[in-house]
């Protein structure tokens, strides 16, 4: 419970103007960690309960001291209640959105928001009819490397970008469950895909993505994608390179993207990287070629150091834990600020994973307009 002290500290904070209920649907590991940054009071919500459909799971949420809801009808029929998270498999999220909506609900729904554009089209409109805020936890928007990235790519470091690439990569194989399962949502293309996909393409808002090509691999899981390549083309000329691995022991770095003025690296999630960007140019060119690591070539032989400048890049110290944020900006938009995390942006980001899933299956590339 929060004491009256803390209200006040809260809603001062956020210029709040009254706490609000939240009640969770699915008791996993996400909505656990939902759960563990919402007992930190750094936003004005009180959690009123939970429910699962999976009795341990329900028994997890009492070990924690929460209230457990004995259906999803008296969860959703608890007047008290203002908000609905929705952290359950991929593929339900569609449905029980809807019925929290329906239930006179603002609905918080984890990603992938739904694994098809026609069930998120018809989430927003029913939303909109319920003059409910329907938001998505985009949360890795707020994610250190990205926010990393994106400050150097606005300050113009690295001059204009044509080609980025961004890899999450892992080598512990897929977690059992509902993630193995394609009748569930399962595969990394929804798991992770979705992140990086909509990191992407917050930064290309206004430019449309008119080609994707996506390969899908099932290396040890045969249902699903447990690895991806993809790449999306924007229309003014942007390569955006997406990986994702479950099966890698060596890998890539998390960003790396090629501008016209230098190259940027950022290495893991500590955010250790660099640019590197010419100060003057090589003038070493001559008509002969001279021996080189490279072999018998000019362009690939190494640059002569005094003409580059590298810039070391390390985690920037104003970012905090990305769930705080994306209730901050779920809760404005109840009290009529705009929404920053729009289902819309989810839905061209849906719409790009079913283009890619097109790809994969048809192995060819699909010109898009989204
Ligand atoms: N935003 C993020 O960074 C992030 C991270 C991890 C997971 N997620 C998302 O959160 C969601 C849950 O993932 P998870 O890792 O917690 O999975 P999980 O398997 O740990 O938890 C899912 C829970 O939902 C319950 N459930 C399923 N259907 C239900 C229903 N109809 N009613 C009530 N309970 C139901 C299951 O019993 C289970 O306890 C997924 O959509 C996943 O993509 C988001």
């Amino acid at each position: 419970m929060i004491t009256d002290s803390e209200k006040t500290r809260i809603n001062k904070q956020m210029d709040s103007k009254k706490t609000y209920n939240l009640a969770m649907i699915g008791f996993g590991g996400m909505a656990g960690h939902h759960c563990t940054q919402l007992l930190k009071k750094n936003v004005p919500i009180n959690i009123s309960g939970v429910y699962d459909i999976d009795e341990s799971r329900m028994e997890a949420a009492r070990a924690r001291g929460l209230y457990t809801y004995c259906s999803k009808e008296a969860l959703l029929s608890d007047k008290n209640v203002d908000i609905v998270l929705i952290a359950t498999y991929n593929t339900t999220h569609a449905k029980l959105s809807k019925e929290a909506l329906l239930a006179g609900k603002h609905v918080l729904c984890e990603k992938p928001v739904t694994v098809t554009s026609k069930e998120l089209e018809q989430v927003i409109s029913l939303a909109k009819a319920q003059g409910k805020i329907f938001g998505v936890d985009q949360n890795r928007r707020f994610n250190k490397d990205y926010i990393l990235l994106k400050r150097c790519i606005e300050k113009g470091l690295i001059g204009k970008p044509y080609v980025i690439e961004s890899r999450v990569e892992g080598s512990r194989g897929m977690p059992e469950g509902w993630r193995c399962q394609k009748s569930l949502g399962g595969g990394m293309m929804l798991d992770w895909g979705v992140h990086l996909i909509d990191q992407i393409m917050m930064m290309y808002e206004d430019e449309k993505v008119t080609n994707v090509f996506c390969k899908m691999y099932s290396i040890h899981y045969p249902e699903i994608d447990d690895n991806f390549h993809l790449t999306l083309t924007f229309e003014k000329g942007l390569t955006a390179h997406i990986e994702v691995s479950t099966n890698t022991f060596i890998n890539h770095p998390r960003w790396y993207v090629l501008g016209s003025d230098g190259t940027l690296q950022i290495d893991d999630w500590s955010c250790a990287g660099r640019i590197v960007k010419p100060i003057s140019e090589d003038k070493s060119w001559s008509a002969d070629i001279s021996p080189n690591q490279a072999g018998p070539s000019k362009t690939m032989a190494k640059r002569s150091p005094d003409t580059i400048n590298t810039v070391s890049l390390s985690a920037p110290s104003d970012v905090e834990d990305n769930l705080d944020p994306v209730y901050r900006q779920f809760i404005k938009a109840i009290e009529g600020q705009p929404l920053q995390i729009k289902p819309e942006q989810c839905l061209r980001v849906v719409k790009v994973m079913e283009a890619a899933f097109l790809s994969s299956s048809t192995s060819g590339a699909i010109d898009t307009q989204i």
